[in-house]
This record gives C-alpha cells, structure tokens and sequence, in this order.
C-alpha cells in the first residue's frame, strides 16, 4: 500500500522564499491533508550538528548523526533529541550551514527514508522542499514548482524574519546556488511540475488554483 500512499503525495518544491510554507500549510488545512517541512528536518539535523560542534565537513559524522536522530518534525514545532529547536533552526547560524548539511549524500538518505515513511503512515499529505517531486515521491498525484523573483523572495524573507533586504538577497542566491548544482538531488522542477510564479500573487489564489488542480485528478 506505499504506492497507494505515495500517490496522495501533493509536491510542492521550489526556491527559498517562493511561499511553499504558507502555500503548503494552507492547502494541507483546506484538503485536510497532514503537512511536512523537509526544509526543517535538514535544517533540525544542522542544529543538532552544530550543538555538538561537529565537524560539519566530515559526511560520515553527520551521516551518523541523521541516522541516529529522534527527529520530530510538527507543524508548530521541531524536536531533535529532545531539543526544542523550532527558533533556532530559522535564524542566521542554521540558515548559513544548512546547504552543506543538505549536500551530504548520506543525510538525504536517511531523510528521504524518514519522509517516504511518513506519507505512508499519514497515507500522504502536502510535503515541501526541493526534491520532493524529482526524488522523493515521483509518483505524487500532483507536482507544484513554486518560483518568485528574488526581488520579491528576499522582501517575504525580511517580512518573516526581519534583516536586510539586501544582505538576505545575497544569502538566497548563494543557498539557491548550492542547492540547484549539488550533485545529490538538486533544487529543480520535476518535467510533469505543474511550474507557478507567485511575485504578483495573493497566497489565495495561489493555494485556489493548486486546489483545484488536485481535485481535477482525484
Ligand atoms: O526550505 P528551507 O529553506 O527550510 O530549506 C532548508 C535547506 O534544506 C535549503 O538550503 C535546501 C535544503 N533542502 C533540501 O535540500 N531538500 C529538501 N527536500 C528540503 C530542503
């Protein structure tokens, strides 16, 4: 029944500050579908890692590390080893060293496993990140690459987290860049990705058309 439960996989992938996680959460809230942050368990394993000053550069430690995580991935909270990371897994330190946790092959095995398992155990759901429709559950119901300007990425960036625009316009680009030429899974649109630009567009509309995409194939 895996494949069952991966087919009620509704893929929402794209770049930081495309708006997956407000789309992702309303849709999953309209469809009543259970919502999953990948984003956060990589960025989880990332806190963890540097909490315990490893040496981010060593693949096997890190992989080590992912494998043997109790990593609690909600929709208000995030908790690695009985840490309450949800804060600190947003700001600047995370934020900086995250890609480099997200490059290592072995990291992305473990997760993908953990993810696989849980749509089979919430018989689906909405799931974000990069992967989700390329790798991950390649047989979603429905693909969604979100895109934006990154004019408008870095000003939503600023209106969640505060900072400044221009700085954070930079830490976009230089993630966008390690993430889409990694070598492991990298940031692209799937060839059946249903591709939306949301710079000029209300969440509503957004999460409105998704919507009706995804009733028009069950
Ligand atoms: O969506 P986010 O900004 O929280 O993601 C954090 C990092 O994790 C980002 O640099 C890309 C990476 N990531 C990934 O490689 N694969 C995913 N499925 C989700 C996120």
């Amino acid at each position: 029944m895996v494949v069952d439960a991966h087919h009620r996989v509704i893929a929402i992938d794209g770049p930081a500050g495309a708006g997956k996680s407000t789309i992702a959460k309303a849709l999953s809230a309209r469809l009543n579908m259970k919502y999953l942050d990948t984003g956060a368990m990589y960025r989880a394993v990332t806190f963890e890692a540097m909490l315990r000053e490893l040496d981010l550069d060593n693949q096997q430690l890190i992989t080590d590390l992912a494998q043997e995580c109790d990593l609690h991935v909600g929709l208000d909270r995030v908790i690695i080893n009985g840490h309450d990371a949800t804060t600190a897994i947003r700001g600047p330190e995370v934020t900086g060293n995250v890609s480099k946790v997200a490059a290592n092959s072995g990291v992305r095995t473990e997760m993908r496993a953990r993810q696989q398992e849980w749509a089979s155990a919430h018989n689906g759901g909405v799931i974000e990140g990069r992967d989700i429709a390329t790798v991950v559950f390649p047989n979603a119901v429905l693909k969604v690459f979100l895109t934006a300007s990154p004019e408008v990425r870095a000003r939503r960036r600023v209106e969640q987290h505060g900072g400044n625009v221009i700085e954070i316009a930079q830490s976009i680009k230089d993630r966008d860049l390690l993430d889409s030429t990694r070598a492991d899974s990298p940031l692209a649109s799937a060839s059946d990705s249903v591709v939306v630009d949301t710079s000029d567009r209300a969440i509503d509309d957004v999460v409105d058309e998704i919507e009706q995409l995804f009733r028009e194939r069950i």
